[in-house]
């Protein structure tokens, strides 16, 4: 936590001695750190809750993680998790506790806001979420004419659709196969149709997700499935049948016309990138059943526990988070790869950039005054093995450093072996290893030309190497690994913000185009040309709109 009494982040004399230590440092290659140290593929490694974080191919030495764990205790991280864990409201902008945590935390925990412990509130909607989810996958469910729901969707956006889907996507191998689950999100109405165009309403389920129950796109969207549904079941008390809510709004949920009874609730506490394992899980604890939502809970839960009780120097978030600040503010980095080597986790780099990019995206301190120094970094990423033969080449020879996670399984779930002696999930483990390898330690011009390349190629067949990347290798991915994983996440991007005393936790960045959208929205649709005060360009491109779709 900032208080008015800590230095500001380059007044902080760890990061003054690291300064200093990236001048010495900068120029030095992966190749000399490893020639030096025999033992430091095994030495900077960490390993807990299941996962195995290797992060010595980073730019750094000994000296370097000392200054970062000094950088870490002076900028409050031990305190400011444990206000986290405790309930404070540390999310100072709108006087919130932020509590995702307790969103996990055992039956028999206490951790309080405004005096009022909340661990029974969470119990008690994933026991009713447990009741929902085991009627509709057992088809004891039924929808309005009697028969039971079979499909799925849910309307949500930003963290009331990335968790989840991208948790579905994760988890796929454990869902009940015989249900269908789709996401709308876009306001983009092709997002709707091309979801619902093979469904059959009588046996469609709508779970609308929205904290607020207010956000254009998941009313919009909600409002046309209300339509859809009662343009063929013809009867308003359908709705009953086919939807219902997740919010923390009781009101609106009821002025949509859903059932109080059929909503589940969460709570202010929750930021809504930090949601998938509270009611806005709902589709995901019907996708893979109660029992295994509870698994990945408990692994969230176990994660949190090493990020509160481990020592800085082992603690998987702490280090994680670390690094990123040290590459995006001592080596400029502005951008931070996620590779995931399992297609299940297609989606994982997408959720990763809205609670990545929403929560560290600040540029003003905890106390209201400008940074000058660089914060959150781009997220993106692709699984691997695609990636690698779309966007690597710049990654491994192009001028921007990119720091990149892999993130790979000892274990596949589809353990496949072709005929020609071909085993799939070696082939993608040799290139994890592969791609960090070649990363780190490149090719140099004497080894290109020792091949026989002629001269005037040599050049363009150079790896420079020295680019840093972790490898997190797990054992399969469970819902137990899945919840680590995202939870470490969570954890390294509150570490991240704790340094450059942000607040990660609001998002006003996003309310002004919001504002606009809503103003912008009635011009369009206006009967008569409507004033238009916005600047010439935004006033033309209505006037050229409004122009063609009303020809
Ligand atoms: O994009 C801004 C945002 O407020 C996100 O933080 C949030 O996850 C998303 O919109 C959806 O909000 P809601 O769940 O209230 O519909």
């Amino acid at each position: 936590m900032t208080h008015p009494t800590m230095p500001t982040l380059p007044e902080r004399p760890a990061w003054t001695a690291l300064r200093a230590h990236f001048a010495e440092l900068e120029r030095t290659h992966l190749r000399d750190l490893f020639a030096r140290e025999p033992d430091r593929g095994e030495r900077l490694t960490a390993e807990a809750v299941g996962i195995y974080l290797d992060y010595s191919k980073n730019r750094i030495t000994d000296e370097t993680l000392r200054l970062l764990v000094q950088l870490a205790e002076q900028s409050g991280l031990r305190q400011h998790i444990e206000a986290m864990f405790t309930g404070e409201k540390i999310n100072v902008t709108e006087d919130r506790a932020v509590l995702h945590v307790a969103l996990r935390a055992p039956k028999g925990d206490r951790i309080k806001v405004d005096g009022v412990n909340v661990v029974p509130a969470v119990h008690e909607v994933l026991g009713r979420m447990g009741e929902f989810a085991d009627r509709v996958r057992a088809g004891r469910w039924l929808g309005h004419t009697g028969k039971a729901i079979r499909n799925v969707v849910n309307i949500g956006i930003g963290g009331s659709d990335l968790g989840p889907v991208m948790a579905y996507e994760a988890l796929r191998h454990y869902s009940a196969r015989e249900l269908t689950f789709r996401f709308v999100s876009n306001v983009d109405g092709t997002d709707f149709a091309e979801a619902t165009r093979d469904l059959d309403p009588a046996e469609t389920l709508f779970i609308v997700s929205s904290k607020t129950f207010t956000t254009l796109e998941t009313m919009t969207n909600a409002s046309t499935a209300r339509d859809w549904v009662l343009a063929a079941l013809k009867d308003k008390s359908a709705i009953a049948r086919h939807f219902v809510a997740v919010s923390t709004n009781a009101e609106a949920v009821e002025s949509f016309g859903i059932d109080v009874m059929n909503m589940f609730g969460f709570w202010d506490w929750v930021g809504g990138r930090y949601s998938m394992d509270s009611a806005i899980g709902l589709s995901t604890m019907i996708a893979i059943g109660p029992d295994a939502f509870g698994e990945l809970l408990a692994g969230f839960r176990a994660m949190d526990e090493h990020f509160r009780t481990a020592p800085f120097e082992a603690n998987l978030p702490v280090l994680l988070g670390l690094l990123t600040v040290w590459y995006t503010d001592f080596f400029g980095a502005q951008t931070q790869a996620v590779l995931p080597y399992d297609q299940y986790l297609k989606r994982f780099p997408a959720y990763l950039q809205q609670l990545t990019m929403e929560s560290n995206g600040k540029h003003v301190t905890l106390s209201g005054t400008s940074v000058d120094y660089a914060t959150g970094p781009v997220y993106w990423g692709e699984p691997g093995t695609n990636g690698q033969h779309s966007f690597y080449q710049l990654i491994h020879q192009g001028t921007e450093l990119i720091p990149c996670d892999f993130i790979g399984f000892t274990h596949s779930l589809n353990p496949l072996s072709a005929s020609s002696g071909a085993n799939h999930h070696d082939l993608l483990t040799a290139n994890v290893f592969a791609q960090t390898e070649a990363l780190a330690f490149g090719k140099s011009a004497e080894q290109v030309a020792a091949e026989g390349t002629p001269d005037w190629l040599v050049p363009h067949r150079v790896f420079e190497g020295n680019r840093p990347s972790n490898t997190l290798l797990l054992e399969r991915l469970t819902p137990h690994a899945l919840g680590t994983l995202v939870a470490l996440y969570e954890h390294s991007v509150f570490t991240q913000g704790t340094i450059w005393s942000v607040n990660s936790f609001d998002q006003w960045g996003v309310e002004l185009g919001k504002v606009l959208a809503k103003k912008v929205a009635g011009e369009l649709s206006a009967e008569q040309d409507p004033e238009l005060e916005h600047d010439s360009s935004t006033n033309a491109l209505i006037r050229r709109y409004r122009a063609a779709a009303r020809a």
